[in-house]
């Protein structure tokens, strides 16, 4: 039989990287933690991340590598518990990584690894986890030394009780793959206690494509090219991905984050490179070859196919080329524009922008200015890292911050 009142120092809504983090360290400190997650599985999308094998964090942290109304926020969190704090953790639990490129470190087995460790962490402080728990009616109340009280079911059991604590910390992520039990229930608590919100919006995400280059993108679907984006001054060098729907790849994960509805991107599909000037030098050395091979050499022969359907005859050799020709040739390639119509959405999306504003929260205790107790941590505030697994050691970091308060 369930008591129908339970007590806990610290609850923590949400047993994703940011709650397990949290809980863990705060019950380190000796405080009695309660995790509380709607999910029947902790840590889904630790599970789901870097491809099976989450990339869990990365050797150039800096701030600059994440969006927020205010660039400012991150810098305290992430000096105070930073990637090396991280991997010390990772290297006392035994688990094998390897650096994937750009600093990005990748388990050498799988993402369980980091779950498991979490887990085990949070057992060995003694942390309660309580999995298909659904939560509402959050109240604060005045005077009270356990200041929040809220309702709390196990779906499965159907088992109601009452939760009582100190501090509240809320660890509930962003909206993108609701399949995987995200919700925009943190952005619900904020605004209850009158905290300012910015709309949440995909981020790290595939663009869709609706015009000629869709057909294109199509026509071109599992090819991929190293490629410098461009969109409202922000620059990536990486991989772009054709597919069936639009874009995808690395690049255009990255660039997805700076995008909004209208605007540009900008692609050199061939970076480093001068093809104007390359394109004379060759004329000259190999006048016979043709315009379809030399591109092919450069890319691959499905994708000069593809690019040059319509613009040249098949049998075009570079000889047949004039000055514009070459000129329009090498400027399309370096500068391909593309208008999507829109982004896959939460559907595939890595994260979501926006959240609970900062400037609501301590940057030091990610606790809240105007309601003592309450805290917000992990993908939920307006923090969103670039691809590379800046993602999760903004969880870590934030997590910590607030742990060392709760
Ligand atoms: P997280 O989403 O981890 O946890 C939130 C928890 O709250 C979940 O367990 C959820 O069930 C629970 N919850 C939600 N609503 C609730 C409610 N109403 N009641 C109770 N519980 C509720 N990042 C990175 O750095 N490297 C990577 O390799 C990847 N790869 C990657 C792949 C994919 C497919 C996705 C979708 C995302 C990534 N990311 C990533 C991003 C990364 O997963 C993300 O930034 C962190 O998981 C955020 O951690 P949080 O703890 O804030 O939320």
């Amino acid at each position: 039989m369930t008591e129908m009142l339970q007590k806990f120092d610290v609850t923590v809504i949400g047993a994703g990287a940011a709650g397990l983090m949290c809980a863990a360290q705060a019950a380190a400190r000796g405080r009695r933690v309660l995790v509380l997650d709607h999910a029947n599985k902790a840590g889904k999308k630790i599970l789901m991340s870097g491809g099976g094998r989450c990339n869990f964090t990365n050797y150039y942290v800096a701030p600059d590598k994440y969006l927020s109304h205010n660039p400012h926020f991150c810098k305290s969190a992430l000096n105070r518990y930073t990637q090396w704090d991280f991997i010390g953790l990772v290297d006392s639990h035994g688990i094998g990584y390897h650096e994937k490129k750009d600093g990005q470190l990748f388990c050498d087995n799988k993402a369980s690894d980091i779950l498991n460790m979490l887990l085990a962490e949070c057992e060995q402080q003694g942390v309660e986890i309580r999995l298909d728990t659904a939560v509402s009616g959050i109240r604060s109340l005045d005077g009270d030394l356990y200041r929040y009280l809220f309702d709390a079911v196990n779906t499965r059991a159907g088992e109601q009780y009452q939760v009582q604590c100190e501090s509240l910390v809320i660890a509930t992520g962003g909206p993108s793959i609701p399949t995987l039990g995200a919700t925009g229930f943190g952005y619900d608590i904020a605004r209850q206690f009158g905290l300012k919100v910015y709309a949440p919006r995909a981020g790290l995400v595939p663009f869709t494509l609706t015009d000629h280059n869709k057909t294109l993108s199509a026509a071109l679907s599992g090819t991929s090219l190293p490629v410098e984006v461009e969109c409202n001054q922000q620059f990536f060098a990486d991989d772009l991905l054709f597919t069936h729907r639009g874009l995808s790849g690395p690049a255009v994960l990255q660039i997805s984050s700076y995008w909004k509805d209208g605007d540009s991107v900008t692609f050199d599909l061939l970076p480093g490179k001068d093809l104007a000037a390359e394109l004379r030098q060759q004329q000259h050395s190999r006048p016979k070859v043709r315009l379809k091979n030399w591109l092919a050499e450069l890319t691959t022969q499905k994708f000069a196919e593809h690019w040059l359907d319509g613009k040249f005859r098949e049998e075009t050799i570079l000889a047949d080329l004039s000055g514009a020709d070459m000129d329009a040739l090498a400027n399309g390639l370096h500068q391909w524009r593309v208008k999507p119509a829109g982004t896959e959405g939460y559907r595939t999306a890595e994260v979501a922008l926006g959240g609970v504003d900062t400037d609501e929260v301590s940057s030091k205790t990610m606790e809240c200015k105007t309601q003592p107790g309450l805290f917000f941590i992990g993908e939920v505030l307006d923090v969103t890292g670039h691809l590379g697994g800046f993602n999760f050691q903004w969880a870590w970091s934030s997590a910590v911050a607030a742990a060392e308060y709760v």
